[in-house]
């Protein structure tokens, strides 16, 4: 983001005392990471809690995912309405994306999409994924077609999470939006609500900034409302749920702004914590900075080397103290990594205990974190080897879906 251009309803001014969040940048003071309580408040979520936990188990008749137990969705705006209407027996669709930067996804890129492959299939429900291949092209120094060609990229690492063909559209903006008059229409819809007054109070945008920026937020506002797939939902509005890292919030604060006054609901969504970068918990994993991330392609080897040689310790200086004193696992980043990719809850809270007390080493937890990870890896990458181009374009053909609305 380079419009630092701040005005009074901006939510972005706290920044001086507090962490900055924002689609472009996450960073905090703090060792232990962005303070999720106060963002909660800054940005006027709520908490997922105990209550809501429960519901969510009852009404899906299946244990929680872990990222749910764990707190890692940890905040939802209208999950309740998204739970009573399923209830009696409404349907919804799910509607995440991402922004193709780099031909390999990371580590953190798969967290959203883990966690759709799990509520696309307790819920039974469609899934629509946004590449915004423009706004990468907007935002950084990358051409229109290496934007489009990087979209494909990693529209195989998605399926390699492991979706369902045939309740599953990912589409690239730079492709679908020309070819589908309903998505244009609803744009113009969002972007006629919109001023460049909000926009700049929202995202920071400033005088200079390119008005293609300006205007992308509408874009990814569009997915929200259901008629901007016709293929899939026939004229129908149908109530959309996003989970999404709770960095993409503002776009969703103006959709919700705006959807009601268009006639349509707001969209409801489900809000992770961010992937922590390699360095430790003040930012998370970026794909601009390679010591800072594990790639989905990277090799045993690499992987292997960048946890021993880069990820951050809670581990005391020398081995006496470590065993005298024990570990904070509130800053290790192999801790934290287990918390996302090691399902067995019994174990984790083992590792942390034994972390904790001193009687497991960091050397130690590393090798638990480069065993857990060296298999989710290969097992990705197995998998990516085997999207062919025909199914790659069968996931981004429009097309009629099999669900019934
Ligand atoms: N802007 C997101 C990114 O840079 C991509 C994105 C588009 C997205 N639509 C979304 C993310 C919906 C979450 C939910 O990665």
């Amino acid at each position: 983001m380079n419009g630092k251009e701040y005005t009074e309803n901006n939510i972005l001014k706290n920044e001086v005392e507090d962490d900055v969040v924002d689609p472009w940048n996450v960073v905090s003071k703090s060792e232990t990471g962005v303070d999720y309580d106060k963002l909660l408040k800054r940005f006027g979520s709520s908490r997922i809690d105990s209550e809501l936990l429960e519901r969510f188990a009852i009404v899906t008749g299946k244990p929680n995912h872990h990222f749910l137990r764990r707190g890692i969705f940890f905040s939802h705006r209208d999950m309740n309405s998204i739970l009573n209407n399923f209830e009696s027996g409404k349907p919804f669709y799910l509607y995440t994306g991402r922004g193709p930067s780099s031909s390999s996804m990371h580590l953190g890129h798969l967290i959203p999409f883990i966690f759709c492959k799990w509520l696309q299939d307790v819920f039974n429900v469609p899934l629509i994924i946004q590449l915004t291949d423009d706004e990468k092209s907007l935002w950084k120094d990358i051409d229109i077609e290496e934007a489009n060609k990087l979209a494909y990229e990693n529209a195989r690492d998605i399926i390699a999470v492991g979706f369902d063909v045939e309740k599953t559209f990912i589409f690239s903006d730079l492709e679908y939006i020309g070819q589908c008059p309903n998505f244009y229409k609803n744009m113009v819809r969002i972007q006629k609500c919109v001023t460049f007054n909000q926009v700049k109070g929202i995202f920071g945008f400033g005088d200079s900034d390119v008005i293609g920026k300006i205007s992308f937020p509408a874009v990814q506002a569009t997915p929200c409302l259901s008629t901007s797939f016709p293929h899939i939902f026939e004229n129908k509005k149908i109530p959309c749920l996003i989970p999404c890292a709770i960095d993409q919030d503002p776009y969703f604060r103006m959709t919700r702004d705006v959807a009601p006054r268009i006639g349509f609901q707001k969209p409801a969504l489900l809000h992770s914590v961010f992937f922590p970068a390699l360095q430790g918990p003040k930012t998370k994993m970026s794909a601009s900075d390679p010591n800072s991330t594990i790639f989905l392609n990277d090799t045993p080897k690499q992987l292997k080397n960048k946890i021993n040689k880069h990820a951050f310790s809670g581990g005391r200086t020398t081995i006496e103290e470590h065993r005298q004193f024990g570990g904070n696992c509130d800053i290790d980043v192999s801790y934290q990594y287990l918390k996302f990719f090691l399902e067995d809850d019994e174990k984790l809270e083992q590792i942390r205990k034994d972390y904790s007390s001193g009687a497991l080493l960091t050397g130690e937890l590393k090798k638990i974190l480069i065993e857990t990870l060296t298999p989710i890896l290969q097992q990705h990458q197995e998998r990516r080897n085997k999207v062919t181009d025909q199914v790659l374009k069968q996931f981004m053909t429009p097309r009629k879906l099999n669900y019934n609305l």
